[in-house]
């Protein structure tokens, strides 16, 4: 029978502690009115002392099952994606997956920055494709407050801390795609589900976007280190191409995409790719501003906030899209 994914639900976790940029501007050479023209942030959340990348995960995978009305215990995997994870190893998700109350299962780390979620959920998509799984919480958590260089003003006023997941399900029959309108045994989840996922990394660029640290380069947790302006340019082209490569895929145009929930890094960024795509910025879900760059989580992050304020409807179709380090990139499509 072949399977595919729905997403069942989801959920998001912030820490508590909100840090403005006039606050910043009290210890770093920077401005509140600097931060908002070039970026769009106006602030960012940040973890406590003692608050792991683990914890917020846990917090929003919980909050995705409790949406998703699934019990963890019928989960059979879990994946975390994290460029911060609370050690080197074991995998943040074993963590979670303990947390959780599981003691069934697979559970694994996925590091691709902040295309994280979107090579997360490509993963955990296949796997259901494959019959490896039935139920898959993907989460992306990040504590990037742990790796910036707090002297460091071209970076460390970019990012904030928090976390987001999904639980796919699988279903059967083929894509939505192939079936309009689904078939009568579908049920509730007729026509729903991943349409496609699409991934990309090119590590000739990797100088661009990286941390100065590691286990086996300096054996320190070492600091973000970011070439700014050449990241920009090819996060425009390279977000303008992995969509058209989603919709072409798929037979569709930008005025089919009723929602697009883009990795959240900078204002201008998602400006310039709704103009690419002539999408009205109002179908774009913008959390920048008060997120800040929450890397791997960002996107499910937005998407929880547009599932649950209402402008996600069932049915509609919603496109994610992430750059990151590496360069990675990467989106995916999908009937909500
Ligand atoms: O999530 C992964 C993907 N990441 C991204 O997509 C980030 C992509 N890059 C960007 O978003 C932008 O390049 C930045 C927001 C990082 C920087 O904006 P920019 O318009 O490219 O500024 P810039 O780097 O060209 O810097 C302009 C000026 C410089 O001063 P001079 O050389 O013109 O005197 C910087 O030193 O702004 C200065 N500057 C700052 N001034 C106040 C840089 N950071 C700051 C700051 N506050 N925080």
């Amino acid at each position: 029978m072949t399977k595919r994914s729905i997403i069942l639900g989801c959920g998001s976790y912030l820490p508590e502690r909100i840090v403005s940029n006039a606050e910043l501007a009290e210890t770093v050479d920077t401005s509140d009115e600097w931060i908002v023209e070039r970026t769009g942030i106006k602030q960012r959340h940040i973890a406590a002392e003692g608050q792991y990348t683990s914890d917020l995960a846990l917090k929003a995978a919980e909050r995705a099952l409790a949406h998703a009305g699934v019990d963890a215990k019928d989960i059979d995997m879990v994946i975390v994606a994290t460029t911060t994870p609370d050690n080197t190893f074991p995998a943040t998700a074993t963590k979670v997956q303990h947390n959780l109350g599981m003691v069934n299962g697979a559970a694994f780390d996925v590091q691709a920055v902040c295309s994280g979620f979107i090579y997360a959920l490509s993963i955990a998509d296949n796997m259901i494709k494959g019959g490896q799984a039935e139920n898959i919480v993907v989460i992306g958590a990040e504590t990037f407050s742990r790796i910036l260089d707090w002297e460091d003003r071209t970076t460390c006023v970019l990012f904030g801390d928090g976390a987001g997941a999904v639980v796919l399900q699988a279903a059967n029959g083929a894509d939505p795609a192939s079936q309009p309108g689904g078939s009568a045994d579908l049920g509730d989840n007729r026509g729903r589900g991943i349409l496609s996922t699409h991934l990309h990394s090119d590590g000739s660029t990797r100088d661009l976007l990286y941390v100065d640290g590691g286990p086996s380069s300096t054996q320190t947790v070492g600091h973000v280190r970011m070439v700014g302006k050449e990241v920009f340019r090819h996060a425009v082209t390279n977000l303008a191409g992995i969509v058209h490569e989603t919709l072409d895929a798929n037979g569709l145009s930008p005025a089919d995409i009723d929602w697009v929930v883009p990795h959240q890094a900078n204002k201008r960024i998602l400006d310039g790719t709704a103009r690419k795509l002539k999408l009205p910025i109002e179908r774009m879900v913008v959390t920048v501003d008060r997120h800040a760059n929450t890397s791997a989580a960002s996107i499910p992050l937005a998407l929880d906030e547009a599932v649950k304020d209402g402008r996600i409807q069932r049915g509609d179709l919603v496109l994610m899209e992430a750059m990151g380090g590496g360069l990675t990139w990467g989106s995916a499509l999908v009937r909500w």
